[in-house]
């Protein structure tokens, strides 16, 4: 009584139903936390809130185009797949040079530096994209690539990958810079170092301020997401985004400390960042998206995760929305299933291995275009026939999934997970990138090696004070014109024809 209560109070843009019967009943065979409906509900309600007004409260705008010109930093030790340990230092002319700082480390909290590479080019802003709603392609050429080593384990390393993969004769030296790109020659030794620049092709500038207080102002800069794979990485064409970049010049309120040392770092001086321990995994308890998410194939997404205090089920709400602000819901998925922890990773320093299974799957459609495209296939593929209604959650477990949107049951994923705290001491939670071409991680070696990401912990009183902030695209929207408009119906038919190809991404 209570849970629907708080459900009806809370202004959600759509129902979501927690059925306490029939997920008690169901063949998980525990005794669902949901019971304790008290506390459920009160968490509920603060991840609604939290989801409802994403970003913290502050106002987002995003500039289109972007002005990128500035200099930008990394705001934490960053994970990329392979994996690789990195934190960046970007800057932009206004003459559409560039030079970005790279820093390499042996450790998953940027503490030792191993080797950095600055980069040198040009890079220009283009177009809108399409494929990715709210970015901005942009082109670029390389004219320089310097690799420094710091350490002479990292120097002979590197001297093997060269040595075999560009046929460097001399060794490299530590402390030395070395060419590692000639725009003159053509010569390219970046690739032994799985480099590439790719990132440049997608950017993306939100402005995150508090109403009526200029002085909060940060700016961030979302540039291309990197191929899993990273032999593919140089070809890559960004679907989605990296951690964002933070502007320097507006970091008024200094409380990102990491930006302030990773903005000071040179390509002989690398920033090392402050030692810390390993947050232990411990997931139990609420878990919601800090901003809309992107995943590769046009997709708009927040998440909210619960893991049961049983430490065995879990139950995932995924709200997927056909704008980047998250606005415009066009479906949700509600997963149930259990999981289990398993060991630190050996390949991902800071990692934990967990393998997830989805026994049971809800879907609300929540747009026309869903509802149709649902009603469209035939047969016992996705609930019942031809029964889709806008707005109505349907439980697609005993079709075994929805073809129509790729959802096979049960499904079995295996994941890996990290933990941190933020500089507000909240409880942050990273789960695997999802693999960038489709498929799912169902088998161990498809384990991800780098995150997607955070979830912040939502408890009460977490939700950054009384600020009802409105997440607002405006300046997209008065950029876009009448382009705009054509290129949204041109986003839809995609939307539609790929849908069935993407969808399944549980976690
Ligand atoms: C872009 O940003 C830079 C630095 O913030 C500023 O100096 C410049 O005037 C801006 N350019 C445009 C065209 O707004
Ligand atoms: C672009 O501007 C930067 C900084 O003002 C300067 O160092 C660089 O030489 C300029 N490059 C070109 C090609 O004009
Ligand atoms: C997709 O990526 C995964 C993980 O990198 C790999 O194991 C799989 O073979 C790839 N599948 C295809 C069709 O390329």
């Amino acid at each position: 009584m209570e849970l629907l209560l708080l459900f009806s109070v809370i202004s959600f843009p759509f129902a979501v139903r927690l059925n306490v019967g029939s997920a008690a009943g169901s063949s998980l065979n525990s005794v669902s936390p949901l019971a304790s409906g008290k506390s459920i509900g009160r968490h509920s309600a603060e991840c609604h809130h939290m989801l409802k007004h994403l970003y913290n409260g502050a106002q987002v705008a995003v500039h289109m185009p972007p002005n990128i010109t500035g200099q930008w930093v990394s705001s934490s030790c960053e994970v990329r797949p392979g994996p690789e340990f990195l934190t960046r230092s970007y800057r932009f002319y206004h003459n559409h040079t560039f030079n970005a700082l790279q820093f390499y480390y042996r450790d998953n909290h940027c503490t030792e530096p191993t080797y950095s590479l600055l980069i040198q080019g040009t890079v220009h802003v283009q177009q809108a994209s399409w494929v990715i709603r709210g970015g901005t392609e942009a082109d670029y050429q390389l004219h320089r690539v310097l690799l420094f080593c710091h350490t002479s384990e990292a120097a002979r390393d590197l001297s093997a990958k060269l040595r075999r993969d560009c046929g460097l004769e001399e060794a490299v030296k530590p402390k030395e810079s070395y060419e590692l790109w000639d725009h003159a020659t053509g010569r390219d030794c970046t690739g032994p170092l799985g480099f590439s620049m790719q990132e440049l092709l997608l950017l993306r500038v939100e402005r995150h301020y508090r109403h009526g207080d200029p002085d909060s102002q940060t700016k961030e800069l979302l540039l291309g997401d990197l191929h899993t794979d990273v032999s593919r990485r140089k070809v890559h064409k960004p679907s989605s985004y990296q951690p964002p970049l933070q502007s320097i010049k507006h970091d008024h309120d200094h409380s990102c400390i990491i930006c302030q040392i990773v903005s000071r770092g040179s390509l002989q001086q690398p920033p090392s960042l402050p030692p810390q321990a390993n947050v232990p995994v411990r997931v139990q308890g609420h878990w919601v998206s800090q901003r809309c998410e992107v995943r590769p194939g046009i997709l708009f997404l927040t998440r909210h995760f619960v893991f049961n205090r049983d430490g065995h089920t879990w139950e995932g709400y995924y709200h997927h929305y056909s704008d980047p602000v998250c606005r415009l819901p066009t479906f949700s998925m509600h997963a149930i299933g259990h999981y289990s922890q398993g060991q630190p990773s050996a390949k991902v320093m800071g990692g934990t291995e967990f393998v997830f299974t989805v026994t049971q799957m809800k879907v609300t459609p929540l747009d026309l275009a869903t509802t149709s495209l649902l009603n469209i296939f035939s047969g016992d593929e996705c609930g019942t026939e031809g029964s889709w209604r806008l707005g109505v959650q349907q439980d697609v477990t005993p079709t075994a999934g929805c073809a129509a949107l790729g959802i096979r049951l049960p499904h079995t994923e295996h994941e890996l997970f990290r933990m941190e705290r933020d500089a507000y001491g909240r409880r942050l939670l990273y789960n695997g990138q999802r693999p960038t071409n489709g498929s799912s991680p169902d088998q161990p070696h498809k384990r991800a090696s780098s995150y997607q990401p955070s979830l912040v912990q939502c408890s009460p009183g977490n939700h950054g004070g009384t600020n009802t902030g409105r997440e607002g695209d405006q300046h997209f929207r008065l950029g876009g014109g009448c382009r705009g408009c054509h290129s949204d119906r041109r986003f839809h038919l995609f939307a539609l024809l790929i849908w069935p190809l993407v969808i399944l991404q549980i976690m």
